[in-house]
């Protein structure tokens, strides 16, 4: 299953292009099915309908636990870094995870979850996550994991899009020198949330919390009434394994849903071979599991090949910019996947840092979430991979459930800051505004892929159209990835940014218009516009644009306001961070705000701003330029 040659990359590319379904057989064939599946992949991009595996039967969790315990039983399966570098690290081998997992799934059961029931997980990054996610999948009930960051009404929205029954929760969390009542933060959601019977609290920051009687009940009682027995539900490759919720351009975001057979195979192939994991080795990803790239790159990917997945709580900046160094030292890291927003913040603190840490150990380096710049990638490479480590710039989402466009360590040849090749059966195409295929080298398009691949989302959780509308009807027949990219004289992909109303701080995504929407909230607000500007260190930040007649010589304060009605109603992570008072936004006759000009004056570039002509009053413009110079 592992590249080693660019021949060999050639010759598999080839085979899954001409050959899709007996490719992806035999890769599938690597892992344990209870039974077989009838059917490779039927498809049409059009409904959607996208089946791949069909009639097989499997629980993920046999994968990513059973199945390694005869002959890695003892092997650690996650190592657990804190966020206070006092307190001792936590390992789990596969054979103790797999205890665990048994004993958390019992205590779903015993609480009157079944196969099919949505469970809302929002925890601290502690091996308790890992344990409760893989718990939902051993048992058949669909996790929805809800990142740390989001506030109670961006967890009521989701937790009632999907009607979660239960929700998995903690005291509290740590995450550098803050911490968040995350038990206080479920409260308050669940005002709203009828469909909730039960929450299981962990222990973790110790906080006062309150405790209702009747809903809500402490972990460590609960894992004490149950034993460590519990076999895997057995699944149809097509069932739900979770749902994921993420930004998109309009509206609230949307519930992305993967499936167990196909999203277990594509983590698990891409995580092999992209990373080129050897035995043994220990894999750092950075992110949070509660975005994809935890999902599918610290549990799933991971856990299903048998390696060792490493597991940090905090920050990389805490308590000081030596923090990754000294963990990659620590536990003889191997292989670290991290975020550019994180590389250059590190980078912002001088390579003193880095000098009290033996990094030797490093073989493969990863990068994800946004373009990296190509400063970045030289600093990663030379100061942290000793100018001796690949780095797989990998360009993927939460839509593709897995790595589509990256290098292969060791076997595609790299270039700066560049996803280069697309992954074994990942068919990428660049199209015009009109759907026209681009073709030939050195052109720039809309990235869309033409054929499915066995990761990719098969809907948006109780609204199929949207789905459709979201990704399938933009270009027919293509998935739509709302990126730009670009295809380079030798062929290689150079993915330039989202073309959609899309913003990626800091890796994370956030969609201008529910920025505006939780902006417009705020009582004195009568309109606002959203717009990414480029970001030193997040990449991209939040600049708002906002009409708010009734100042009162108040400018400071108001927008303190109105970052704190923006925390409340989406989280702290889609805080602008610039706001600009303004009379009037540019808008055409019809109405529509004109991003673009928007956009030209967040970068600060006013000196061509094209065609104002159609605009109702280009008069607003000056006013906003003279505004944002001040
Ligand atoms: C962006 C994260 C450039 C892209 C896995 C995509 C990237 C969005 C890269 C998905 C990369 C991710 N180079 N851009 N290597 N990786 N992106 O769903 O705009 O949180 O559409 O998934 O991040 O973000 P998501």
């Amino acid at each position: 299953m592992q590249i080693n040659s660019f021949e060999a990359y050639q010759e598999a590319y080839k085979m899954s292009v001409d050959q899709p379904e007996q490719f992806w057989a035999n890769i599938a064939d690597k892992f344990y099915w209870r039974k077989k599946w009838d059917n490779v992949l039927s498809w049409n991009f059009s409904e959607p309908n996208i089946k791949w595996f069909e009639g097989g039967k499997l629980n993920i969790t046999e994968n990513c636990l059973d199945r390694h315990l005869e002959k890695n039983g003892d092997k650690p399966a996650i190592i657990w870094e804190s966020n206070d570098p006092e307190k001792p690290s936590v390992t789990l081998t596969y054979k103790i995870l797999h205890e665990q997992v048994c004993r958390f799934a019992n205590v779903l059961k015993k609480n009157g979850v079944v196969k099919g029931d949505r469970i809302c997980i929002y925890m601290p990054m502690v091996p308790e996550l890992a344990v409760a996610v893989l718990a939902c999948a051993r048992i058949g009930a669909v996790h929805s994991v809800i990142f740390g960051g989001f506030s109670a009404k961006s967890i009521a929205d989701r937790i009632n899009d999907s009607a979660c029954k239960l929700v998995l929760t903690a005291d509290g969390s740590f995450r550098g020198n803050k911490q968040i009542q995350l038990k206080e933060v479920i409260d308050d959601a669940l005002i709203g949330c009828p469909t909730v019977e039960k929450v299981i609290v962990l222990t973790h920051t110790r906080t006062p919390v309150s405790m209702l009687k009747g809903r809500d009940l402490w972990f460590e009682d609960e894992i004490k009434l149950v034993d460590t027995d519990c076999p895997a539900e057995e699944m149809d490759a097509e069932d739900m394994l979770f749902i994921l919720y993420t930004s998109g351009s309009t509206g609230k975001p949307k519930g992305v849903v993967h499936t167990v057979g196909g999203y277990m195979v594509y983590a698990g192939y891409t995580f092999l071979n992209a990373f080129n994991y050897q035995p043994d080795e220990v894999f750092f990803c950075t992110a949070d599991i509660g975005w994809i790239t935890g999902h599918s790159y610290i549990v799933y990917g991971p856990l299903s090949q048998g390696a060792t997945t490493l597991m940090f709580e905090g920050v990389p900046t805490y308590p000081d910019a030596s923090r990754m160094w000294q963990i990659v030292e620590k536990h003889k890291v191997n292989i670290l996947y991290t975020a550019p927003t994180a590389i250059r913040s590190l980078m912002s603190f001088g390579l003193d840092p880095l000098k009290g840490s033996n990094l030797s150990s490093l073989r493969v380096l990863g990068s994800v979430g946004e373009p990296i710049n190509e400063e970045a990638w030289h600093w990663f490479d030379e100061h942290v991979g000793n100018s001796n480590c690949p780095i797989v710039d990998t360009w993927w989402q939460t839509e593709t459930g897995g790595l589509m466009i990256s290098p292969i360590a060791f076997v595609i040849p790299l270039k700066p800051a560049c996803a280069t090749l697309p992954l074994p059966g990942v068919q990428p195409i660049l199209v015009d505004e009109q759907g026209n295929e681009i073709e030939g080298n050195g052109v720039n398009g809309n990235l869309c892929i033409k054929f499915p691949w066995p990761g990719m989302l098969r809907t948006t959780y109780g609204d199929h159209e949207r789905c459709k509308q979201t990704y399938f009807s933009t270009y027919p027949n293509l998935y739509f990835t709302g990126d730009g990219c670009m295809r380079d004289e030798d062929g290689y992909y150079k993915i330039t940014g989202r073309v959609d109303d899309v913003i990626n701080v800091s890796g994370h995504r956030i969609g201008t218009a529910e920025v505006e929407n939780a902006i417009n909230m705020h009582a004195g607000v009568v309109e606002s516009a959203v717009v990414g500007y480029p970001h030193e260190v997040k990449g991209q930040g939040i600049y708002a644009f906002v009409i708010f007649p009734n100042l009162h010589n108040e400018a400071d304060l108001t927008k303190k306001d109105i970052l704190q009605t923006v925390t409340r109603v989406i989280g702290a992570i889609a805080k602008p961070d610039k706001i600009l008072f303004v009379t009037g936004l540019p808008k055409t006759r019809s109405g529509k705000i004109m991003r673009r000009i928007l956009r030209k004056i967040a970068e600060g570039d006013t000196s061509n701003l094209g065609d104002i002509s159609t605009l109702l009053d280009p008069g607003v413009v000056e006013e906003i330029i003279d505004k944002s110079k001040s």
